[in-house]
């Protein structure tokens, strides 16, 4: 079970579709398909368009249930559970784990629909539930909210009297929200209950721009350096030259590729794009936070160990990396000799 829970907890949730390139709150989310739950008339009408940034700061501010809370005092950032923590005044105290390492989130004792301990659950995977809509006819989709699933639609959830939305613009900005809410990328405010750390993914992980020349898909390309140099993402190069798979890797620190290849110096943007031709194509790709080394250099297991042991001789204080730990590559074995450079 102990080595089970240990996979579990390596399990991130994917990419969200709703968040922007550099995983930012959307201002403006098409909701076509969600519609008005009829608070404000028009029931079954579609939503305007929903600002996720303005659904956040009404789930941070606005006070409902009869002025007492705010969604966060629940729905704890960035994961959405309930707090980990005990409320000590004004101050949070953590609560000890369990016998077995086990943390405790915080339930809600009183629940509307059950009169019993709840959990607070996450909001992570929520666009990932929606499709009910009791509004329409035609509707054959989506799980419905809440854990009986009794609440069709997230407009429908966020309408309930008990949560004191004005209009239906704002109905549209909550879902929005709701849809963006991936787990990350939430600044820390003073005084909101304390959250757990979430296991989510950047939303720009798995684009990828494969160009045979230099000058193609630049704003794209140039989209995903701009997000590698935040080291929020990886960002991974692959290509066959001479046959032979290549890979470089982007190093914030050096503002260049690195190479799979000991001893070969990195290049710039430029000089990476200038070697692409129909047949030798580069492929970019934007891949999870540590993952990158694994996936452009090809080496897994041993062959990584061994290079990360040849880089611990150079430590990289605080996790900034030290472009020099690049240099020393452990030589590829797999890799058939390749013809002299001219
Ligand atoms: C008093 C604590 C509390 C507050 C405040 C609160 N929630 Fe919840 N929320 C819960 C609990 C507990 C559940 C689970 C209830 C259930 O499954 O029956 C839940 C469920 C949800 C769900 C459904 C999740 C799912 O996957 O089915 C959504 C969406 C949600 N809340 C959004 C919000 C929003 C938006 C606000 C503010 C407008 C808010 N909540 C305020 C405690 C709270």
């Amino acid at each position: 079970m102990k080595k089970f829970e240990k996979f579990l907890a390596t399990i991130h949730f994917p990419p969200n579709p709703f968040r922007n390139f550099d995983n930012s709150l959307p201002t403006s989310v098409s909701l076509r398909d969600h519609r008005r739950s009829g608070r404000f008339g028009n029931e079954g009408k579609a939503l305007p368009k929903g600002n996720a940034r303005r659904g956040l700061e009404l789930f941070r501010t606005r006070l409902i249930d009869a002025n007492a809370i705010t969604c966060v005092t629940c729905h704890t950032l960035p994961t959405g559970q309930g707090t980990p923590m005990r409320r000590n005044g004004v101050l949070f105290d953590p609560i000890p784990a369990g016998p077995n390492g086990e943390t405790h989130q915080a339930l809600i004792g009183q629940d509307a629909s059950e009169q019993r301990g709840f959990k607070v659950p996450h909001l992570r995977n929520l666009y990932d539930k929606v499709g009910m809509e009791t509004t329409q006819k035609n509707s054959r989709a989506g799980f419905g909210f809440f854990h009986d699933g009794s609440i069709d639609s997230l407009a429908r959830f966020v309408s309930t009297e008990v949560f004191d939305v004005e209009s239906d613009r704002e109905v549209a900005d909550l879902v929005a929200f709701m849809l963006a809410f991936s787990g990350s990328d939430f600044e820390q405010r003073l005084l909101e209950p304390p959250g757990t750390d979430s296991l989510d993914v950047h939303a720009a992980v798995g684009r990828q721009a494969t160009v045979s020349g230099p000058g193609q898909k630049a704003s794209l390309i140039g989209a995903m350096v701009s997000v590698a140099k935040t080291s929020a993402v990886e960002l991974s190069v692959k290509t066959v030259e001479n046959g032979a798979e290549r890979g470089w890797l982007y190093d914030p620190a050096g503002d260049a590729f690195a190479s799979d290849r000991s001893g070969e110096a990195p290049l710039s943007l430029s000089a990476l794009l200038a070697r692409a031709a129909p047949g030798a194509e580069l492929t970019f790709t934007v891949v999870a936070r540590g993952t990158g080394e694994s996936i452009a250099f090809d080496r897994t297991g041993a062959d990584l160990r061994a290079l990360r042991a040849v880089r611990a001789l150079d430590p990289e204080p605080l996790g900034i990396r030290n472009p020099r730990n690049r240099k020393p590559r452990i030589e590829d074995s797999n890799v058939p000799p390749q013809p002299p450079q001219e």
